[in-house]
């Protein structure tokens, strides 16, 4: 036998470059192939960099990092945000911390920097690994004196410790030998104190595999910097694992994450394997499979992929932002979107987080209480936008596409929001029958929502009650009576609590004694609920089966959406405010949102009709819109309206089709595409209090399967079925 070091047959010393094994130093784990499972990015697009770092962000609901280019280009915005930790300057409001760029890794050849904006890029590849949860990249670089290096990179935050972030890359000279210099230091402080004094700590740990495939014990470059002779065709690796702690979730972070990291550091492996172990396990209960149509399938599990990234069952006191954790807008604040548009899909794939943000909600219940008081009524409610704490942080101004600056309504008028919140939290005890969030908490929240629309609903002249100066889900007309959106969700929300206090006063006497000791509720209020319900104007008009979507809707101006087609602004940017304020045009499903949520209690001519009434009249202005319309239009029976709808619902973050996916990606919309695969193709309903379904699939679509719990108990659905499935197979 040969040993390799003392050199080959003969004595004579081979060249080191054949010595050293070119597979010896490898990444710690290889990309998924499959394209149904990956998204890739070829080449680079300067001006597609924002988008791109939105769609290739990695998260685990407790971290999440922007797939930023680890050397920087003139456009990259690496960042890192951890759910729950806001700042504001003070003056502004609070919006996401960033923390320091942990990936950062920049490299020079003989000084001469690497970089995709200088030599040329013989190969350059960015892989969004959604079966595993790794973001990778491939780059083979050759720079102005033709030297080829190529890159290996793998990023991710680790689902199954979510204080762990890891990156590994391993750099080859390909047709040089040569100095290269590494630059693996994190830029930012690793310890910073927000605002409101929460402390945020990163701890960094990192190794380096040198070609023959031994850890080198480099003290340079395990802090970050280091001068390495590399010779052609060997191979270098680093591995870097941060730690990520705040004072949120343990009283001295900084250890913390020192112990962490230390341990880390040397289980990399491990870790890999353990963070895929946990996605494998995610979804083989969240997949939903369709056969017959990959770029759908690759579609559903981007959505499925960014909703698993955003959320975190192991902490209750934090919600998922309109743009998960994977960008800056509208600072990480919640919206409804995360009540009725992204949770629907973990109460019934994922339980655990339903139920943390339904929690969240209940920890934001004192501040609900307290917006309701300072406007002088009883009950919640819940703020329109908010952070950490509850409160509401919606801006009260706004810079229009125009360059005015806009006073905002919505945090004083979208009163709908507390009933979704409620909505919300009766669906996902429907589904689960957490009878305990039910007594503990559901209930509690449930009621105050109801006082809070018994206290705010006016009786008018014409004995019926009103509610008067809100904005519905259709934020182009503001300050408008009776919006048939909110209600409708109020009355529902009013009847549900009587329900409720009922049957928790029936069930559970004991903690309803103390409930209602604590709230002080009258014997008799659950019965005025009812009242104010059943006398609450809904704007339904029995003889066109239409309700009016506010008070004098009707009325306004008529203008025709077909004639601006193709269009390549939002309508409130082409009419301008005013224009649009006095027109039909509105900017999301409004009438058509109350049609779905109470899909139950109305009639299927009431349904049709509204549908086909409000449809053409929607402009989409929000990227919350067309999933709705895709499942609304599935219920209905018309598939390629529907199949339209989602695809255009699919492409507002893989095509970038409002043009602002830079700033992360839209976490509603992507819950809204899944609702609209489930709920509108697949027709899954839960009537008399059991699953059901009634399908309308594409044609495309060969079969839809996916598996879901209903009370505890995981339920397979298959489609089509039997004998519709057989035929489905002959006919193909
Ligand atoms: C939509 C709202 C949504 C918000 C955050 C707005 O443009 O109109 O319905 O909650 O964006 O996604």
């Amino acid at each position: 036998m040969v040993d390799p070091l003392s050199g080959g047959p003969g004595g004579v010393p081979e060249p080191l470059a054949r010595q050293a094994d070119p597979h010896l130093v490898e990444l710690p784990a290889v990309p998924t192939d499959d394209p149904r499972w990956i998204l890739v990015e070829e080449g680079f697009t300067l001006a597609r960099e924002h988008e791109v770092e939105s769609l290739f962000a990695i998260g685990n609901g407790y971290a999440g990092t922007r797939g930023s280019l680890a050397e920087g280009s003139a456009l990259s915005t690496p960042a890192t945000f951890v759910a729950g930790v806001f700042d504001s300057d003070g003056s502004s409001l609070p919006g996401l911390v960033s923390t320091a760029d942990w990936t950062r890794l920049s490299t020079s050849i003989d000084g001469q920097p690497l970089r995709l904006d200088r030599g040329r890029n013989l190969e350059h590849r960015r892989i969004l690994d959604m079966r595993q949860g790794i973001f990778w990249r491939e780059w083979q670089h050759q720079d102005e004196a033709g030297r080829i290096t190529r890159v290996r990179v793998l990023r991710l935050a680790s689902l199954a410790d979510r204080h762990l972030l890891l990156q590994s890359a391993t750099i080859t000279p390909e047709n040089f030998s040569g100095r290269i210099f590494v630059d693996a230091t994190l830029t930012g402080p690793v310890v910073q104190v927000t605002g409101s004094g929460t402390t945020v700590a990163m701890a960094v740990a990192r190794r380096v595999m040198n070609p023959t495939g031994r850890w080198t014990p480099s003290t340079e470059l395990i802090q970050g910097r280091q001068g390495l002779e590399l010779r052609l065709g060997e191979t270098y690796r680093l591995d870097r694992v941060v730690a990520l702690h705040t004072s949120r979730d343990t009283a001295d972070p900084r250890e913390m994450a020192h112990r962490h990291v230390e341990r880390a550091i040397d289980n990399v492996a491990g870790i890999i394997g353990d963070h895929r172990d946990a996605w494998l396990a995610r979804w083989q209960a969240s997949d939903l499979r369709i056969e017959g149509d990959p770029a759908t399938q690759r579609a559903l599990r981007f959505a499925i992929y960014h909703l698993l990234s955003a959320v975190n069952p192991q902490d209750d006191r934090v919600s998922i932002g309109a743009r998960g954790l994977s960008g800056s807008a509208y600072k990480g604040h919640v919206f409804w979107d995360t009540d009725i548009f992204m949770l629907p899909f973990f109460i019934l794939t994922y339980p655990e987080a339903a139920r943390a943000l339904v929690m969240y909600r209940y920890h934001a219940l004192a501040a609900a209480r307290a917006k309701a008081a300072r406007l002088g009524y009883r009950g919640a409610f819940y703020a329109w936008e908010s952070a950490d704490s509850g409160d509401d942080v919606t801006p009260p101004f706004v810079v229009a596409p125009d360059g005015q600056v806009v006073r905002l309504l919505t945090g004083e008028q979208q009163l709908h929001i507390s009933a979704d919140v409620a909505f919300g939290v009766w669906n996902y005890w429907r589904a689960t029958g957490d009878d305990r969030f039910l007594v503990e908490a559901g209930a509690e929240i449930l009621i105050e929502t109801a006082r809070f629309w018994a206290s705010r609903a006016e009786r008018g002249d014409d004995g019926r009650y009103h509610i008067r100066g809100v904005i519905g889900p259709d934020e182009y007309h503001e300050t408008v009576d009776d919006n048939a959106y909110t209600n409708g969700m109020a009355q529902w929300n009013l009847e549900v609590a009587a329900e409720i206090a009922n049957l928790v006063a029936d069930r559970w006497p004991e903690p309803w004694q103390a409930l209602s000791r604590r709230l002080g509720i009258e014997p008799d209020e659950p019965r005025q609920w009812q009242q104010v319900a059943r006398d609450l104007y809904t704007g339904f008009d029995e003889r066109t089966r239409l309700f009016e979507q506010f008070r004098g809707y009707f009325g306004l101006e008529e203008i025709d959406l077909a004639a601006f087609v193709p269009r390549t602004a939002p309508m409130d940017v082409l009419l301008g405010r005013e224009r649009i304020q006095r027109s039909k045009i509105i900017k999301q499903p409004d009438v058509v949102m109350l049609v779905y949520l109470l899909w139950e209690r109305m009639a299927p001519e009431v349904r049709k009709a509204n549908f086909e009434y409000y449809e053409p009249r929607c402009g989409h202005g929000s990227s919350l819109s067309p999933a709705i319309h895709a499942l609304v239009a599935a219920r209905l029976g018309d598939t390629a309206l529907a199949e339209r709808y989602f695809r255009q619902a699919a492409e507002i973050d893989l095509a970038d089709s409002m043009g602002n996916a830079a700033s992360g990606i839209h976490a509603a919309a992507l819950g809204g595409l899944w609702q609209a695969a489930v709920f509108g193709f697949a027709g899954l309903r839960f009537c008399e209090e059991k699953p059901e379904h009634h399908a309308n699939l594409p044609p495309s679509w060969h079969s839809l399967s996916m598996r879901f719990q209903w009370r505890g108990q995981w339920h397979e659905l298959t489609l089509p079925e039997g004998a519709e499935r057989k035929k489905a197979e002959e006919d193909s």
